[in-house]
Parts: C-alpha cells; structure tokens; sequence
C-alpha cells in the first residue's frame, strides 16, 4: 500500500534511513515438496536464487512437526547457500540443540502451536523471561544473533532488553490484516503501535525487525519506518513466484524496499 485514502499517515518522507536488508522464508517450497513427497522443489534451490535476485539473507522456520522445513534442509541450507541463515525456531530444548549444531548466523524465536496454520502471534517474552534467558544466553554465547519474534507492544520490548536480546522483530499480522479492510482508523492504529514500538526499541538499543503478511501492497510503509533494519518475507513471495517466477518477485520486493528507504513512496 502506498499512501492513499486507506493507507496510514507514515513517517517522515525526509527522515534519514540506513539500508534495510530483504531476508526471504523459503518455508513455503518445502511445503509445496512435501505436498508430493520427493525432492522438487527444492527449497535450497529456491533460496540460492532468491540471493542471486537481491535477497540479504534466508529465513528458515524448522518446525516441531517439520511440516516444511527439515532438518536436512536446514544443514543445507547452512552449507550451500552463501548468505547470512535466520534459523526461525521455538524455544524448546530441542530446537536450540539443533540450532547450536547449525551454526546459522541468526535465530529468531517465535511462538508455536501444533494446530496453528502459521506463527499466530508474539511471543509472550515479558512472561516466560525465566524459561527464555537460559536459551538466550547459550545462543548468544555460540555467536549467534538472537532476535525475538514479538507483538509491537512496549511491554515486550522493555522485556526483551531485559533479557539482553539484541534484535526484536515485530509481528506484522494485525497490520497485515488491517491493510485489507477499509477502516483507515484501524490501519492507522496498527501502524502506529509497529511505528511506536520501532522507536521505542531503537532509543533503547534494540535492532528492529518486522515481518509477516508483507506483500507489495503494505511493505513500502513498513519499510519506510527509519528504524527497520530488516524485513522477512516468505508466503507472499513464494506465491509470487507461481506467477511472476522468484527472481522477478525478489527483485521487485527488493525495490520496493529500497524506494521507501530512499523516501520514494509513491
Ligand atoms: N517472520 C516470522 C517470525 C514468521 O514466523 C514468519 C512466518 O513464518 C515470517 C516472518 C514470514 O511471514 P510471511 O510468510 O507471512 O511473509
């Protein structure tokens, strides 16, 4: 969405802005593999040329029930494609083991419920601050960038530089779903709170990420926000590609990034 009737009133046009990287979630070709069963498509295929068409990084969600991504993907993933892994992942035991053994350069912590479709929310890290520090610290501790998957809601961003996090990123599902009603109130209001919470963990350290439900319509206000640093895109892209092809939906999230960061809006 570009500025218009039903779009949010943005940030500042003239605010400087640092780059904001483009991580793409290849999640979605392991599911469309393991529609069949077999090999194809390939998800590493997929994210090799989603780095030749611009991306910045690969995200990749090894679920409790590898229902898309396994753990052979994952080790793959780390060893042929040569760009910066986000290990997305739940804070089990489990999972930092496989993680620590990856070596990614990044993991993001998110919430998971086995009957859920996607990540629904948040994490609830002001909550479980005691069951997620030790997991924190031993990813930390192995080099690992950590960033936690959160609601823009000050309350979890306070606690998330309490744990020594040093990167959130910021759901943007509510916003996501706003952008496709016709309620300016509502798009504005979820705006805001991504907008408030961008700033509110810049002035206190954190480095700022967002992603979910970004598509060529929302992603230029999202991306304009001069704290972003980074967005992860995956459902839209890889439905793109069934029509446009990968490179071509890469690239084109990839300019839409960089024309909002460059105030370019319209
Ligand atoms: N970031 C996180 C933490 C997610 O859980 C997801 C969904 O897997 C995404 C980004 C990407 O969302 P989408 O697939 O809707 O672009």
């Amino acid at each position: 969405m570009i500025w218009g009737e039903n779009s949010p009133k943005g940030p500042n046009p003239a605010a400087e802005r640092p780059a904001c990287r483009l991580g793409v979630n290849i999640d979605h070709v392991a599911t469309l593999r393991n529609a069949r069963g077999g090999v194809d498509p390939d998800p590493v295929r997929a994210a090799q040329l989603a780095i030749m068409a611009g991306a910045d990084g690969i995200t990749a969600h090894l679920r409790e029930d590898r229902r898309h991504i396994r753990d052979e993907d994952m080790a793959r993933l780390k060893n042929e494609v040569d760009a910066p892994l986000n290990f997305e992942m739940a804070a089990t035991d489990e999972m930092v083991e496989i993680c620590l053994r990856t070596a990614p350069h990044a993991a993001c912590l998110v919430p998971e419920k086995r009957e859920e479709r996607t990540t629904e929310g948040g994490l609830d890290v002001a909550g479980q601050a005691d069951s997620l520090r030790p997991k924190i610290e031993r990813l930390r501790d192995a080099g690992i960038r950590v960033s936690l998957f959160i609601d823009p809601d000050p309350r979890q961003i306070e606690a998330a530089v309490a744990l020594g996090a040093p990167v959130v990123e910021l759901h943007t599902g509510e916003y996501q779903q706003a952008a496709l009603s016709t309620t300016p109130a509502l798009i504005q209001k979820t705006f805001d709170a991504i907008e408030q919470a961008a700033r509110l963990g810049d002035e206190m350290g954190l480095e700022i990420h967002a992603g979910h439900g970004l598509n060529f319509q929302n992603v230029s206000n999202i991306a304009a926000i001069p704290a972003m640093r980074e967005l992860n895109i995956g459902h839209f892209l890889i439905g793109e590609a069934v029509f446009m092809g990968l490179d071509k939906a890469v690239r084109e999230m990839g300019r839409l990034i960089a024309d909002a960061r460059s105030g370019r809006l319209v």
